[in-house]
C-alpha cells in the first residue's frame, strides 16, 4: 500500500512537470511550477544562507571598486617594462611602446594594457622596405631591437637587399602591392613604396600615380584603424622646377601637372595632401619627409639617377652621360644620413613637412669630376640633350630639420661615394643583377 502510494505521488509529480503535448527537441524548456518559489525563498532564509550571499556580494563589489587603484600602485609601477612618458624632444622607443600600446586600446585611450602586450617590442612596417632607402632603414630598425615587417611588390626592390635578415624572428617579409589594402597590427608605418627614379616611374605612369594615391590611402586607412603613427617619404620633386632657391618647406613649388614626370611629382603632392587630411580630419599622427637626392650602396645599377649612372658607367669604363650643359645643380645625401633623419622625424613631435637632404650643392660636371677622382681619372664625358621638366636647381634649406629634429647630414660626397663604389664594383663584377633572389 505504502509502495503504491509512493508510486502514485511520483507519477503525480511527473504529471505536473511533463507537458501534455509531446514536445519537439527544439521547444523551449518548461517553466518550473510557481509553487517552487516560496520553497526557494524558504531555502534561502534557512541556515543564514542569505547573510552569506550578501557578505559575498559586498566583498566582490569592494574588490572591483578598488582594483584599478590597486593595479596602478602594484609592482608594475616600480618594476615596469613600460616607463612613464618622458617629455623630451625625442621620445624613446620604450616611451613609444607605452603610448602606442595604449593608443591601440579604444577611443578612451585609458584602458589597461594586457599582460604580454604592454612590454612587447615596437612593431614597425616599412612599405618599399626591399628597395634602396627602405632596406637601409630596415637595417637600422632591426639593429635598434624593433620588430620589422617589410611590404614590397619587388617592382624595383630586391630580396637581396634584405636577405641578411632572413631567419631573424624579428623580421618578416610580405610580397604585397600597396595599391591593395592590407590589415596588420603595428605601431608605426614608414611608407616608402613607390618607384623613385625617372626610368622606373615613367615605365608605367598610371601605376605610379595609383601607387602614390591608392597606396598612400590604404596605408593611411590602416594607420587610422590601428592608431599607428604614419611617415610619408615625399620628395623634393614637389617643388618642381623651383623659382625659389634654396627651397624652404614653405615654398609651394612650380610643378607641371601634365608632364611626363607629373605621375611622380603630382602623385607625391597628392600623397602629402592625403596625409594632412587624415591628420586634420581623422587625428592620424603623420610625419612628412621631403627627401632630396640620396645615394649609397644597394641603389639600382641602371635606374637613370645621376649618381648611380656615373658610378656604374665609370666602373664599366663607359663615358659619363651628362644631360644638357651639365650646369644644373643637385645636392647629394648619403643614405645613412637620410635614415637617421627619417627616424628622428618619426620619433619627434613635429608633423612637417621637413626637407631631408644635404645642402652641399654640386653641378653635374662637378659630380662627374668627383666620380672620376674616386673611380677612374681617365673617364670621359658624353653630353646629351636634356630631358623634359628636368629642374635646373635643387638645394634644400634644412634649417627647420636642424632646429626641430636636431638633425643634419654628416657625410660629405667625397666620404660617401667610395662606400657606394665598392658595393657597385662587387655587383657589376658578379653581374648579380637579374641573377639574384629577386
Ligand atoms: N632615393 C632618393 O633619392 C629619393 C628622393 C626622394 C624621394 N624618395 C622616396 O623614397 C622612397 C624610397 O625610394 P628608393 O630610392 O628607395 O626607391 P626604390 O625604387 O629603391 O624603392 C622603392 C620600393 O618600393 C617598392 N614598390 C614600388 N611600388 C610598390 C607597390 N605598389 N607596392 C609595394 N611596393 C612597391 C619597390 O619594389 C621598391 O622596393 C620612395 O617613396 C621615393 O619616392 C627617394
Amino acid at each position: 500500500m505504502k509502495q503504491l502510494h509512493k508510486q502514485s505521488s511520483a507519477n503525480h509529480r511527473r504529471d505536473e512537470e511533463i507537458p501534455a503535448a509531446p514536445t519537439s527537441p527544439y521547444s523551449p524548456k518548461t517553466l518550473k511550477h510557481p509553487r517552487s518559489l516560496p520553497r526557494s525563498i524558504n531555502y534561502l532564509f534557512k541556515e543564514q544562507r542569505l547573510l552569506f550571499i550578501l557578505v559575498g556580494i559586498l566583498i566582490g563589489s569592494t574588490f572591483f571598486i578598488l582594483q584599478p587603484t590597486l593595479s596602478h600602485l602594484g609592482p608594475s609601477e616600480s618594476n615596469s617594462a613600460i616607463p612613464r612618458h618622458v617629455t623630451t624632444g625625442v621620445t624613446t622607443t620604450h616611451d613609444q611602446i607605452a603610448s602606442y600600446s595604449k593608443s591601440n586600446f579604444g577611443p578612451g585611450k585609458t584602458g589597461r594594457i594586457p599582460v604580454g602586450i604592454g612590454n612587447r617590442r615596437l612593431r614597425i612596417v616599412v612599405t618599399g622596405g626591399a628597395g634602396f632607402v627602405g632596406s637601409h632603414l630596415v637595417d637600422k630598425l632591426i639593429a635598434r631591437g624593433n620588430d620589422v615587417i617589410v611590404i614590397d611588390n619587388f617592382f624595383t626592390g630586391r630580396k637581396d637587399n634584405v636577405v641578411h635578415h632572413f631567419g631573424n624572428p624579428r623580421f618578416e617579409l610580405i610580397r604585397h602591392d600597396v595599391v591593395e589594402p592590407i590589415l596588420l597590427e603595428v605601431d608605426q608605418i614608414y611608407h616608402l613604396a613607390c618607384p623613385a627614379s625617372p626610368v622606373h616611374y615613367k615605365f608605367n605612369p598610371v601605376k605610379t600615380i595609383k601607387t602614390n594615391v591608392m597606396g598612400t590611402l590604404n596605408m593611411l586607412g590602416l594607420a587610422k584603424r590601428i592608431g599607428a603613427r604614419f611617415l610619408l617619404t615625399s620628395t623634393s620633386e614637389v617643388y618642381g622646377d623651383p623659382l625659389e632657391h634654396p627651397q624652404k618647406e614653405t615654398y609651394w613649388g612650380n610643378v607641371n601637372p601634365i608632364g611626363e614626370r607629373s605621375c611622380y611629382d603630382e602623385g607625391k603632392r597628392t600623397a602629402e595632401t592625403l596625409a594632412m587630411d587624415y591628420h586634420r580630419g581623422a587625428d592620424v599622427e603623420v610625419r612628412i619627409a621631403r627627401i632630396f637626392n640620396t645615394y649609397g650602396p644597394r641603389m639600382c645599377l641602371d635606374d637613370g639617377r645621376v649618381v648611380s649612372n656615373f658610378v656604374a658607367q665609370a666602373i664599366r669604363k663607359q663615358p659619363l652621360t651628362v644631360y644638357g650643359d651639365g650646369k644644373q645643380t643637385r645636392s647629394f645625401q648619403y643614405v645613412s644620413d637620410l635614415v637617421n633623419g627619417l627616424v628622428a622625424l618619426m620619433e619627434g613631435e613635429h608633423v612637417g613637412p621637413f626637407n631631408l637632404g644635404n645642402p652641399g650643392e654640386f653641378t653635374m660636371l662637378e659630380l662627374a669630376e668627383v666620380v672620376k677622382e674616386t673611380i677612374d681619372p681617365a673617364a670621359t664625358i658624353d653630353f646629351r640633350p636634356n630631358t623634359a621638366d628636368d629642374p635646373h636647381k635643387r638645394k634644400p634649406d634644412i634649417s627647420k630639420a636642424k632646429e626641430l629634429l636636431n638633425w643634419e647630414p654628416k657625410i660629405s660626397l667625397r666620404e660617401g661615394l667610395p662606400l657606394m663604389v665598392s658595393d657597385f664594383q662587387n655587383r657589376i663584377l658578379n653581374e648579380d643583377e637579374g641573377k639574384g633572389l629577386k
